[in-house]
């Protein structure tokens, strides 16, 4: 564990490094998801292109702003923010994109399990944040997940009723 640096912030230092381990995982995890919305919006294809396209783009531009919340609510804590791609790639529990699909039904199911994936691994840890006593890591984590269900319904939204 790196070391945390003292704040006058009113938790322990055992409960900021605990949110910080916490934190730094989804900002490593949101480094593998946000190049997989990337690899969609390139590389999708079929009738529905365009929407596809433009959607992943705007859901990628979202994921960075959450991913640079997180990496500064650890940094604010007293934290080393996030890690390197290389401890990202060891530590991401998302499967592996496979970029032999392209055909946009297939890719936008793909990208529904990566994102409610990523969302409820979020959602279980607002209340791990709330349990170890850092409200705030848990408005946080409350706020993405909230974020994340909501595009993960502009892209079920596309599934046929
Ligand atoms: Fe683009």
């Amino acid at each position: 564990m790196l070391q945390v640096n003292s704040t006058s912030i009113g938790l322990s230092e055992s409960v900021r490094t605990r949110a910080i381990t916490l934190l730094n995982m989804h900002v490593g995890s949101f480094t593998d998801l946000y190049v997989q919305v990337k690899l969609a919006h390139w590389n999708v294809r079929g009738a529905h292109f365009i929407a596809y396209h433009e959607l992943f783009d705007a859901i990628a531009g979202r994921l960075l702003e959450a991913q640079d919340m997180m990496a500064e609510r650890a940094a604010t804590l007293g934290g080393t923010a996030g890690m390197t791609v290389q401890e990202a790639a060891e530590s991401t529990p998302l499967p592996v994109w496979p970029l032999a699909v392209r055909q946009d039904r297939d890719v936008i199911q793909l990208v529904a399990e990566r994102l409610s994936q990523a969302a409820n691994a979020i959602r279980k840890d607002i209340d791990t944040a709330a349990t170890l006593g850092d409200a705030d890591t848990a408005d946080l984590f409350t706020e993405v997940s909230r974020q994340l269900d909501k595009d993960l319904w502009f892209v079920e939204a596309h599934f046929s009723a």
